[in-house]
């Protein structure tokens, strides 16, 4: 029976060095700013900006929530970025996606300044972590990286299967696990055998979007579960994209969902802020 990764726990600990560095901060006259837009009514997102916003209280950082309506333009939200990225009392900008579709994702990113992009969203921090030398981290795959730290689960020298390819997790995903010297293969919805390769996995990091689509019939004995998936059932329960009773019988150690890597996400948004704040206070 597979051992729990915790996620909560971690997040905890995690959070607790991070409030610590903000007070010092703080002590030093410097406030941590983080400013979140949200446009339009998604309850996913909605229920994602409130945990945010509560994290940076927690942690004694300052945040703002402009929360938009769906009329909102284009050249409104453009706006509001170009202030925030004046704002002194702001460290770092997040805009939830995804936005309404009459609004152009891809230009919104490119408008945040670099400096404050503490998703890790914009090119020229994507392009960082594509060469291995970043401020920012992308926030998802890092959290992994955080909990396989935590419970000293090596990467190097093993088959590591990620299986999607977004922008958001796996294709970073894939690039963090490949600088910890992990053999990567990243597979997706057009990937013939899948459960051939994934059979073959150490570490399988599954962020797809498909209820329960990884079952334990696909996983090696042994291997290591990392399900970034939260989907909702029709019976209204919360379940990740591996199915958890089948494969907690093959693997050593599975995160559960909730409970897993959601926490890590935020924590790791955190972890961004407080980088952006000491970037700009010694500027
Ligand atoms: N939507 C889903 N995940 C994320 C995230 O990590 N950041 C933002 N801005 N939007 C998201």
């Amino acid at each position: 029976m597979a051992i729990r990764i915790d996620g909560k726990e971690t997040s905890r600990k995690v959070r607790g060095e991070i409030a610590k560095k903000v007070q010092e901060l703080k002590e030093q006259g410097k406030v941590t700013g983080l400013a979140v837009v949200i446009v339009g009514e998604n309850p996913a997102s909605q229920v994602y900006v409130r945990n945010k916003a509560k994290a940076c209280e927690e942690v004694g950082m300052y945040s703002e929530v402009h929360a938009l309506p769906e009329s909102t333009t284009e050249e409104e939200l453009l706006a509001l970025v170009e202030r925030l990225n004046h704002e002194d009392k702001i460290d770092g900008i997040l805009v939830q996606l995804p936005l309404p579709k009459h609004i152009n994702e891809e230009r919104v990113i490119l408008a945040i300044d670099p400096n404050k992009d503490v998703d890790a969203f914009h090119p020229v921090n994507t392009g960082k972590i594509m060469i291995g030398n970043y401020e920012f981290l992308p926030c998802t795959p890092a959290g992994v990286m955080t909990l396989l730290k935590e419970y000293n689960i090596e990467v190097e020298g093993k088959e590591c299967v990620v299986v999607g390819r977004s922008n958001i997790v796996g294709k970073p995903q894939a690039l963090l696990l490949l600088q910890k010297n992990g053999t990567v293969t990243v597979c997706h919805s057009r990937t013939k055998n899948l459960a051939e390769i994934t059979r073959r996995a150490d570490i399988l990091v599954v962020a797809i979007g498909k209820a329960e689509f990884i079952t334990g019939d696909m996983i090696k004995e042994g291997a290591v579960v990392i399900d970034v998936g939260m989907n909702r059932k029709s019976d209204g329960k919360l379940c990740g994209d591996v199915e958890f009773a089948s494969a907690s019988e093959k693997a050593s150690y599975i995160t559960p969902v909730p409970g897993g890597v959601g926490p890590m996400t935020i924590t790791t948004l955190l972890q961004n802020t407080l980088v952006a704040s000491e970037k700009r206070m010694t500027k």
